[in-house]
């Protein structure tokens, strides 16, 4: 299966790592230079093309750019793809479909860890593309097929995001290493080593329960964990969510 990919940025590039080994794929920028020295760091047989009158009949199409450039990019394109497969935050179908001529349109929402082939995306859209865009999507990662637009705006908040999120934790824990006297290189180091440890863990058991088996009457865990609730944590995170589910819609 021949893929098309339309940019170069981080996205883009984390798709390109991921589905490289799989599927032929091909490039299509507004700046083939920018975009061959992504593609050249990962592969050297990635054709690279240029945007601009860029056909896509019959191709499988996977759209990489910032919701924003839709309208530019789809000047640029002539043709019909056999589909698009979009991946731009909180750009609905609809205008996806009036943008692109395609015969099959369908949102995806990877992750920033589809590099490592551990991306969870989240799909919908036509139904008759929904077995291949599985498959495309599968080599990056988890895939699940969801019911509705609305649904695959609050995973973007939850897993698209999420990242980011994931990321202040492990940050905070990392300082939180280095304020009571670890060294900073040995904080970073545990705290990687505890998320690599908590991947598994977390996928065999609810979170309730994780807490619960090592949370002892007035040990350290509980003390930490208080300090947590005091700071209004869950609840930030909670908002968060919310917050970022907002600007899908
Ligand atoms: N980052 C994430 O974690 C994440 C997760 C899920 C989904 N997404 C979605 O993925 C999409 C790309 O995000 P990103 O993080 O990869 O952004 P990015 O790194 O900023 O890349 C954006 C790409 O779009 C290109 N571009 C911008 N304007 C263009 C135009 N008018 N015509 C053609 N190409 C244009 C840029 O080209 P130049 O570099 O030449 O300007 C660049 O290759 C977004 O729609 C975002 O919602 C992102």
């Amino acid at each position: 299966m021949k893929l098309t990919i339309i940019g170069n940025g981080a996205m883009a590039k984390a798709l390109v790592v991921g589905l490289k080994d799989k599927f032929e794929l091909e490039i299509v920028a507004k700046d083939t230079i920018k975009a061959m020295n992504m593609t050249n760091k990962i592969c050297n047989d990635i054709k690279v093309h240029n945007l601009d009158s860029f056909n896509i009949d019959d191709k499988i199409v996977i759209l990489c750019v910032k919701p924003n450039a839709l309208a530019d990019v789809a000047s640029k394109l002539t043709g019909k793809a056999r589909a698009v497969i979009s991946i731009l935050a909180g750009t609905k179908i609809e205008d996806l479909k009036n943008a692109i001529m395609s015969e099959y349109t369908v949102r995806a929402m990877p992750n920033i860890a589809a590099q490592f082939a551990l991306s969870t995306t989240t799909l919908v859209g036509d139904d008759g593309f929904k077995d291949e865009a599985i498959e495309i999507m599968s080599a990056i990662g988890d895939t699940m097929w969801l019911s509705s637009e609305k649904e695959l705006d609050i995973a973007t908040a939850v897993a698209g995001s999420g990242p980011a999120y994931l990321a202040l934790v492990a940050e905070a824990m990392m300082d939180g290493g280095v304020a009571q006297g670890l060294k900073r290189s040995d904080s970073i180091a545990i705290v990687n080593s505890l998320f690599r440890g908590f991947a598994p863990l977390i996928s065999a058991t609810h979170p309730a329960l994780i807490k619960d088996s090592v949370m002892s009457p007035a040990g350290t865990t509980a003390a930490g964990y208080s300090a947590l609730e005091d700071g209004g944590v869950r609840s930030a995170f909670i908002k968060s969510i919310k917050q970022a589910f907002k600007v899908t819609q």
